[in-house]
C-alpha cells in the first residue's frame, strides 16, 4: 500500500525522503515521487523504483519536504498519476494513503469553481480544497479541507513559505519520528529507524502541525497529548545482513523469533490472555484474520479445539465483515502481523460494537488494531520487510500455542510433554534449515510448473493453503491448497504429468486417510513430493520424491512443515527469476478494502 514520509529540519531533505521512500518499497508500489519546499515546491515523481527516481536527480536544497510511494487505486501507475498532486498555484502538495470515496461530487464542484485536476486519482482533490479554504492560515486551511472529504485521508500537506507540514490521519497508519530539532512522519516504522527511535502514533482524526522543534497534534481543533513510544527494533532488524532476499533473511531468523516469543509469553506472569471455559466463561471462540493470518487462524481452530476442547469458528475478516450473524457469545481473536490491514481493523470495530470482547494477536507495536482491541498479544518476530509472511506466521502459531496451552483441558502428563515439545521448536526448525540445500534441489525440480496442487489434512490442511499461497505469491505459479479428501471432489481432473502434487504427512489419526489419497494422485500420473516426519518406507515406495522433516508431536508439526514450504517457495521463485521480496500487484500492509 502507499508509503507516505516527510521530514523538516535543518539538513537536505531530498536524501533523507528517499532513503526513507526505500525504506517503505516493502510496502508495494508502481510509482513514487517527492515534493521539496526551497524557493517555491519542486515535485519529482513517476512510474519508476525509489533508486530510478533519485538517480535522475540532482540534490536539492530544501530542508522541508514530502514524499510518497504509489499503489494504484484511482488511475493507471503513471507521472501524472503519481503523488505528491498540487494545487493550481503549485504551492501546495500532498501525499496521500487511502481511498476517498466522495471523490467524484469533489472534483465536479471543484472544477466549476475553476479548478484545474489532471489526474485521475482522488487525491488530487487534497491541494485544491486546500487552496479553496486559504485565507493566510495553512492548518485552518486543511481542517477544513479533511472536513469534506469522505474515506480515509492520510496525508501530509506542504506549503511552499511555511515552516511547518501538517499530516492528519484517518484509516492508515501514520507516525512521528522525532529528532533533535527536526522531525519525520512516516507510514511505518521501518522507515525512520535510520534517523530515530522515539515516535508517537497518530490516531484517527488526529491533525498534527509538526515543524523541525515541535509536533502539536489537534483533535477537534484543540491539542492533545500523544504518549511518545521508543522503537524497540533495530536499523540491522530492518536489513537484509548479508542475505540475497529479505524472505530468505526473515525464514532463518525463525528459530530466533519463536525463542523471543516464547521467552516473552514464559516471563509474563499472567497467561497471555484468558480463555477459561465453562460458568460464565468461554462456550466457543470465533477466530477472524486475512491472508496467511488466516491459514495462522486456521492451525488456531485445530490447537484450540483439540487443547481447550471447545468450538472454534474461523472466518475470512473480509467476509465476517458483509456476513448477517456477527456476534459471538463470548471472545474473539483477530491476527494481523501488520496490525493495520483494513478488513482486519474493520471486522474488531464490528465486534466491539456488538459486545464483544476482542483480542488481537499481532507484531507491530502501536498498531492501529492494538489500539481498538480489549486485549493485546505480541508476536516478537522483528520487521518483517518481504511482502510474504513467513516469520510472522510461524511467531503467530506461537501465540496460539501459547494461548490454549494453560487452558488446555488434556491430562497433565500430556501437557508437560507438550510444554517440552514446543521449547524444542527452535531446534527443530534449525534442522529444517540446516536441510536448505536438499529442499532447494527439489525446487529446482517444480519450477518448470504452471500449475500445482498442495494437499494436508487435519491441522496440515492449512499448511497446505499457505504453501500454495507462499508459492503462487512469490513464483507466480498457479497453485492451490486443498484438504486431502476434497481433491477427489473436483480437482482430479486437472490432475496428471504437469500437475505436480506437495502432500503432508502427518503421523496422526489421518495418516492412513492421506497415503489412500496419495495412491489415487499416483494413479492419475501427477509428480508427487512429500513431507513425512520420519523415514517411512510407505511413502518411499509411493511418493516420487520425498522430504523428510524433524520428528514433533503432530500439534506442533505446522510449524517445521511451513518452514519447509517457504523454502520450497522461495527455491522455486529463485530459480524463476522473480523478484521475491516484492511481488508484482502485491503490497506488505492492506490498508483499503
Ligand atoms: C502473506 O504472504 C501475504 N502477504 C498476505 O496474505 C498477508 O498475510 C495478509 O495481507 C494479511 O496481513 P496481516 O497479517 O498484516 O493482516
Amino acid at each position: 500500500m502507499c508509503g507516505i514520509v516527510g521530514y523538516i529540519g535543518k539538513k537536505k531533505a531530498q536524501p533523507i525522503l528517499l532513503n526513507c521512500l526505500g525504506k517503505l518499497e516493502y510496502r508495494g508500489y508502481d510509482s513514487c515521487g517527492i515534493a521539496i519546499s526551497a524557493s517555491g515546491i519542486e515535485v519529482h515523481k513517476d512510474a519508476v523504483r525509489v533508486r530510478v527516481l533519485g538517480e535522475a536527480l540532482s540534490v536539492l536544497d530544501g530542508t522541508v519536504g514530502i514524499g510518497h510511494t504509489r499503489w494504484a487505486t484511482h488511475g493507471e501507475p503513471s507521472k501524472v498519476n503519481a503523488h505528491p498532486h498540487c494545487d493550481c498555484t503549485g504551492r501546495i502538495a500532498v501525499v496521500h494513503n487511502g481511498v476517498i470515496n466522495n471523490f467524484y461530487k469533489l472534483r465536479e464542484q471543484l472544477a466549476d469553481e475553476g479548478h484545474t485536476l489532471a489526474s485521475q486519482t482522488d487525491t488530487e482533490v487534497i491541494p485544491h480544497l486546500i487552496e479553496k479554504y486559504y485565507d493566510g492560515d495553512f492548518v485552518k486551511a486543511v481542517e477544513l479541507a479533511v472536513r469534506e472529504i469522505e474515506g480515509s485521508y492520510t496525508m501530509i500537506a506542504l506549503m511552499a513559505d511555511e515552516s511547518k507540514i501538517v499530516a492528519a490521519r484517518k484509516d492508515s497508519p501514520l507516525i512521528i519520528g522525532i529528532g533533535d530539532r527536526e522531525n519525520y512522519i512516516a507510514s511505518d516504522v521501518p522507515a525512520l529507524l535510520d534517523y530515530t527511535s522515539r515516535v508517537i502514533y497518530l490516531e484517527d482524526g488526529d491533525i498534527a502541525v509538526v515543524s523541525a522543534d515541535n509536533v502539536d497534534v489537534k483533535k477537534d481543533g484543540s491539542s492533545v497529548d500523544r504518549e511518545e513510544h521508543k522503537i524497540l527494533w533495530s536499523v540491522e532488524d530492518a536489513q537484509k545482513a548479508g542475505y540475497e532476499h529479505f524472505m530468505l533473511k526473515e525464514i532463518h531468523e525463525q528459530p530466533k523469533v519463536i525463542r523471543d516469543t516464547l521467552a516473552e509469553y514464559i516471563s509474563a506472569a499472567e497467561p497471555a490472555a484468558d480463555l477459561t471455559v465453562g460458568d460464565g466463561g468461554l462456550e466457543d471462540m470465533l477466530i477472524l484474520a486475512c491472508g496467511t493470518s488466516y491459514h495462522a487462524s486456521l492451525v488456531g481452530k485445530y490447537i484450540i479445539e483439540g487443547l481447550v476442547k471447545i468450538p472454534v469458528r474461523v472466518e475470512l475478516a473480509s467476509e465476517f465483515n458483509y456476513s448477517g450473524q456477527a456476534s459471538t457469545r463470548s471472545r474473539a481473536i483477530v491476527i494481523t502481523q501488520s496490525g493495520e490491514t483494513y478488513d482486519a481493523l474493520m471486522s474488531v470495530k464490528r465486534l466491539k460494537e456488538e459486545g464483544c470482547q476482542v483480542i488481537v494477536i499481532t507484531n507491530v507495536v502501536g498498531s492501529t488494531v492494538s489500539r481498538i482491541a480489549d486485549q493485546t498479544v505480541y508476536t516478537r518476530a522483528g520487521p518483517e520487510i518481504s511482502v510474504a509472511a513467513t516469520k510472522t506466521f510461524v511467531a503467530q502459531l506461537i501465540a496460539l500455542y501459547w494461548l490454549a496451552l494453560p487452558y488446555s483441558r488434556v491430562d497433565i502428563r500430556r501437557l508437560d510433554d507438550l510444554v517440552m515439545e514446543l521449547r524444542q521448536l527452535p531446534v527443530k526448525v534449525q534442522q529444517v534449515l540446516d536441510n536448505e540445500a536438499i529442499i532447494a534441489d527439489y525446487a529446482r525440480q517444480l519450477a518448470k510448473f504452471e500449475n500445482m496442487f498442495y494437499m494436508g489434512k487435519g491441522i496440515n490442511y492449512p499448511v497446505a493453503l499457505e504453501g500454495a499461497l507462499k508459492l503462487k505469491e512469490i513464483s507466480y505459479i498457479h497453485a492451490e491448497g486443498y484438504a486431502a479428501g476434497e481433491l477427489k471432489h473436483g480437482p482430479f481432473a486437472l490432475l496428471g504429468s504437469k500437475t505436480p502434487v506437495v502432500a503432508v504427512v502427518t503421523q496422526d489419526n489421518t495418516y492412513e486417510s492421506v497415503i489412500t489419497t496419495i495412491k489415487q494422485v499416483k494413479a492419475r500420473q501427477s509428480p508427487l513430493l512429500a513431507l513425512v516426519g520420519e523415514e517411512d518406507e510407505t511413502i518411499i515406495q509411493l511418493a516420487d520424491s520425498v522430504i523428510t522433516v524433524p520428528q514433533i508431536d503432530p500439534l506442533f508439526s505446522p510449524v517445521v512443515n511451513s518452514v519447509v514450504l517457504q523454502l520450497l517457495a522461495y527455491y522455486v521463485a529463485k530459480r524463476r527469476g522473480c523478484p521475491i521480496d516484492f511481488p508484482r500487484h502485491l503490497a506488505k500492509t492492506v490498508t483499503v478494502e
